[in-house]
């Protein structure tokens, strides 16, 4: 028997729950493919929309309230006030509530949400959610660039994660086959085509993460506290490491990793266009040596699988992905070689685990859209 797609599960959940006929959405999760811990600080990143995504069946139900029926529960929330639970309604609820601040009318709807983008993963499975929801409750009338600074708004102010917009911009507004150049100050974006020579792996390292707590902020914080002393707004404005002399301790450590980071990732813009992909690898190499030595959001877990994937043959390069304490790690190799690496990694790496991880080659796909 095969697993019935979400596409068909809300579909199917919308029929059994509500009345009438639905219109349907889907968002995608992201990979990283460079370019992590600076989206708050104005850089450059390189994510891509991936095959795996949330879809929700919704239709306007004449209330001032969501009803939800959702694979993570189900739920009736107003649209009066907003009030916090600490779960998965304060990213669809957060998400109306954003959407007007923002200007944009929400009426009541009945939604139907499912999604296989892995939980907890570091393949953005909240902003899939988040992004998903407002093209639904917006019937997709609002530009996927305003959506996701709608989305990143939700997630700052009412589910009170202080991101940055990488996530939620890869998943409104991905192409297929291509990964985006998203300058986070500007929000222009510059879709890169995937080389046919490349591909990525996704390997889980069972660790979840939970970017609610504290090691996110505090991070976010000191590049804070680094660009004050600097005399600039966002790291960003900094173009050389050389020009980070006068700070110390933390500060200095996290403003080293964005504008090193940020130079890698105009390398690794270069290296992607030009396929050269021995060259890409090195930069993903480097970028986790300084997320785990200098922006410190590694685990031990995140390294070891990190050093199995960079040893293993037909391997590019290997790095942790997303905000880290946890989740994901992210490996470019050939296709030819792709299956055999994942293969390698997770054996070794399960025997560290006591069990085989999630893990899977990912496409880069479509950013979010109304499917008819
Ligand atoms: C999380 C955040 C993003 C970004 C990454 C780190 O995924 O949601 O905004 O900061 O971490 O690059």
């Amino acid at each position: 028997m095969t697993t019935p797609s979400p596409s068909n599960i809300v579909q199917t959940r919308f029929k059994d729950a509500f009345a009438g006929t639905p219109r349907l959405f889907r968002a995608p999760g992201r990979i990283n493919i460079i370019g992590e811990h600076v989206d708050y600080a104005g850089g450059k990143v390189m994510p891509a929309a991936i095959d795996f995504a949330c879809w929700v069946a919704a239709r306007p139900n004449g209330q001032n309230r969501l009803r939800v029926i959702s694979d993570l529960g189900d739920g009736e929330l107003p649209l009066d006030m907003f009030e916090r639970h600490g779960d998965w309604r304060d990213y669809v609820a957060g998400m109306a509530f954003a959407l007007r601040d923002a200007g944009h009318p929400v009426v009541g709807h009945d939604l139907a949400i499912a999604s296989d983008v892995p939980m907890g993963a570091g393949v953005s499975s909240s902003a899939a959610l988040e992004v998903a929801v407002g093209l639904a409750l917006t019937g997709g009338a609002v530009t996927g660039k305003q959506l996701a600074v709608v989305a990143q708004a939700a997630e700052n102010h009412y589910v009170g994660m202080a991101c940055g917009i990488m996530d939620q911009f890869a998943s409104a507004c991905g192409v297929e086959g291509h990964a985006l150049v998203l300058d986070c100050s500007s929000l222009h974006a510059r879709p890169i085509a995937m080389p046919d020579t490349a591909c990525f792996l996704i390997v889980d390292s069972g660790v979840k993460h939970r970017h609610t707590s504290g090691g996110y902020a505090s991070r976010r914080a000191d590049c804070e506290t680094a660009a004050k002393a600097l005399g600039v707004s966002l790291l960003a404005e900094i173009a050389s490491v050389d020009a980070l002399a006068g700070l110390s301790g933390n500060p200095l450590k996290r403003a080293r990793h964005v504008v090193s980071e940020i130079a890698r990732t105009s390398a690794a813009e270069q290296a992607l266009a030009t396929s050269d992909l021995a060259h890409l690898g090195q930069l993903l190499n480097q970028s986790h040596a300084s997320l785990s030595s200098d922006m410190e959001v590694s685990t031990p877990e995140v390294d070891r699988l990190t050093a199995i994937a960079q040893a293993t043959p037909g391997v590019y390069g290997a790095r942790m992905m997303g905000g880290g304490f946890g989740g994901s790690i992210i490996a470019l190799a050939a296709p030819s070689a792709a299956e055999a690496a994942l293969d390698a990694i997770l054996t070794t790496y399960a025997q560290d685990l006591g069990h085989r991880p999630g893990a899977f080659v990912v496409r880069a796909a479509a950013g979010a859209g109304e499917v008819l």
